[in-house]
């Protein structure tokens, strides 16, 4: 099985002063984000030595492992990819296009995200998905084990609402984390992510996309995140790439 590796942050710790200050994203990263890293490779190995045995709870106890740390590496992973120094602002292009469709405004999909963003109990994402089959984004969130199969996709944007992602800097506040997140997002980042999506599933949903373009849908989905399906969380192999 493949061996999962702690990807480097693009950026130096205390690049998203004042948004998130530089001991979150020293002990998200480097302890958080490796700790997901490290059971993963071990519940990858515990997986396999289950299939040896043929012993069907163990492995599908290993199974739900692997599927929620993978979940966790490829979620901060893009956690990581899309936020930056002196990002923020507003997504230009084809992007924002698709937002104004899907959501009626850059605006709206800001107060829909949050507003997803702060109604997670507990722990979990709030994640933006490009969804080629209905050739529309969607704003998609989990909890923890709890995360039910939602849609396919590709994840555009990801923020983590656990509380090691803003306890020290915000404690209870997590409202007003979300809302100085925006000012990290890496928005030319995303769109890359959003292009890559749109040309994989160009071919067989040309028709799909010739058909919606001109109407304003404005009623794009809000949806449990689907942590087990890989398609949503990895992006596509272009974008592991990028994750590095
Ligand atoms: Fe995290």
């Amino acid at each position: 099985m493949t061996r999962h590796e702690l990807p480097a942050l693009p950026y130096d710790y205390d690049a998203l002063h004042p948004w998130i200050d530089e001991q979150t994203m020293r002990l998200h990263h480097d302890y958080h984000h490796r700790r997901w890293v490290d059971e993963l490779n071990a519940a990858q190995d515990r997986l396999v030595a289950a299939w040896q045995s043929g012993d069907a709870l163990l492995i599908r106890h290993f199974q739900r492992l692997v599927a929620f740390y993978q979940s966790e590496h490829a979620l901060h992973g893009l956690f990581w990819e899309t936020m930056g120094p002196n990002q923020g602002g507003q997504p230009s292009g084809d992007l924002a296009d698709q937002i104004t469709q899907d959501f009626g405004s850059f605006g709206a999909l800001k107060s829909r995200f949050s507003r997803v963003a702060n109604s997670i109990e507990t722990a979990g994402w709030a994640v933006l998905v490009w969804q080629p089959g209905h050739w529309q984004l969607a704003i998609m969130s989990g909890e923890s084990y709890r995360l039910q199969t939602g849609a396919s996709g590709t994840a555009l944007l990801a923020l983590d609402v656990w509380e090691h992602a803003y306890y020290l800097r915000y404690q209870h506040r997590r409202a007003e984390y979300v809302h100085n997140w925006w000012n990290t997002v890496n928005w030319p980042r995303v769109a890359e992510r959003f292009a890559a999506g749109t040309r994989s599933g160009l071919r067989s949903h040309e028709r799909a996309r010739s058909n919606h373009r001109h109407a304003p849908r404005r009623n794009a989905p809000d949806l449990p995140l689907a942590s087990r399906d890989r398609s949503v969380l990895d992006g596509g192999p272009e974008n592991a790439d990028r994750r590095r």
